[in-house]
């Protein structure tokens, strides 16, 4: 065990676990931070995804030792009311199912958009094909991503 100082949503957290805990368990399970959801556990689902830095990573295989100073930026902290442009279009085209994936799709989408501000179809396919949706929303990710970048 050990103590780390995190910077999650531009506040500063204490956490006293292993070096190797994945961030995932250390947002849900220390910190109560359960907007960002376990899918696979290995990488590859997405539904995990969070922000360090402004990138996208699958918070289930990071290690909370290897976030070091970094900014995490959670499904909690991106916006302050919910109303950032992907979360704004996500309720717009109404994209969730059973919405299971979603904190994981807006991430990787939001992250997508602040380096790719005009992207075309095919780009926003292949930057959300990592995401996993169970009930193959598929359509209406590809349009809220859309309606998020016009
Ligand atoms: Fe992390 Fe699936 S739970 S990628």
């Amino acid at each position: 065990m050990a103590q780390y100082t995190l910077n999650i949503n531009g506040k500063s957290y204490q956490a006293d676990v292993d070096a190797d805990t994945p961030l995932l368990w250390v947002l849900r399970d220390t910190l109560g931070l359960v907007g960002t959801k376990y899918g696979c556990g290995i990488a590859q689902c997405g539904a995990c995804t969070v922000h360090l830095n402004g990138n996208a990573v699958r918070s289930c295989t990071l290690p909370v030792s290897a976030v070091r100073a970094g900014k995490v930026v959670t499904i909690e902290g991106l916006s302050e009311k919910g109303d950032h442009p992907v979360q704004a279009a996500w309720n717009e085209i109404d994209v969730a199912q059973c919405g299971y994936c979603q904190a994981g799709q807006i991430m990787s989408a939001a992250a997508f958009l602040s380096k790719n501000p005009k992207p075309t179809t095919e780009q926003i396919d292949t930057a959300m094909q990592g995401n996993i949706c169970r009930c193959g929303t598929y359509h209406r990710i590809r349009e809220a991503v859309t309606l998020a970048a016009a």
